[in-house]
């Protein structure tokens, strides 16, 4: 349970007992070398090319956010699972990030402003998402850029929002948007998948 008394989440998971074995799936812990360097290689391309303040929201137990700092950015990470927040100060301890346990949907920054919100994998568990996409455009600096990574899983029951479905969302708020599909890219999961994960970078007027 968070800290606040409500599940740790807003899509029914409980992340906080999921914490500590988060990291065993290939693309969460990013512990095999070949699915880090992907990553590391995604991350280059859609962050910005010189070093920003990147705000991870859902950060997880940081292993984005530790690719981000080794890439030279500053980090916030937020997350609404007290013990994901935990993981995520340990794995980069001593490096130029915080992090923060609060709502991804309103992250706890007050006046701060950013060169990036990435997040990956949260969007699609968060109600209202076109009002929270607003609410991420306010926190970026004047030529800032939303990346967001994410998908559709699981055949019988799937759960997540479709690429067009966001693009249709962020059409309103983007300036330049870019799409890529990432189902391909077996060397980002650590395995062949079969459904549709993609990453969009967009970049408000
Ligand atoms: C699938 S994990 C993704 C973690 C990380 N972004 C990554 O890609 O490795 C979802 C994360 O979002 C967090 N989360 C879910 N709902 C949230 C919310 N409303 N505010 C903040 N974090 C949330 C969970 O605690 C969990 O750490």
């Amino acid at each position: 349970m968070s800290d606040d008394g409500e599940r740790a989440s807003t899509d029914g998971v409980d992340w906080d007992a999921r914490a500590a074995a988060f990291d065993d799936e290939p693309d969460h812990g990013l512990r095999d070398p070949s699915v880090r360097a992907a990553w590391a290689g995604r991350l280059r391309a859609w962050l910005p090319g010189r070093a920003g303040d990147v705000l991870d929201l859902g950060c997880g137990t940081g292993s984005l956010s530790l690719l981000a700092a080794d890439q030279g950015h500053r980090v916030t990470g937020i997350d609404r699972s007290p013990a994901m927040v935990a993981l995520a100060r340990e794995k980069l301890a001593g490096r130029d990030a915080v992090f923060l346990v609060g709502d991804a949907a309103t992250p706890p920054v007050g006046e701060r402003r950013y060169d990036a919100v990435l997040v990956r994998h949260v969007l699609w568990a968060l109600p209202g998402p076109g009002r929270v996409l607003r609410h991420w455009r306010g926190l970026l600096r004047p030529g800032g850029r939303l990346v967001l990574v994410e998908g559709v899983w699981g055949t019988v029951s799937p759960v997540g929002i479709p690429a067009d479905r966001l693009t249709a969302l962020l059409a309103p708020l983007a300036g330049r948007l870019r799409v890529e599909s990432l189902s391909q890219e077996a060397a980002l999961w650590g395995r062949e998948v079969d459904d549709e994960r993609y990453a969009v970078v967009a970049v408000p007027d």
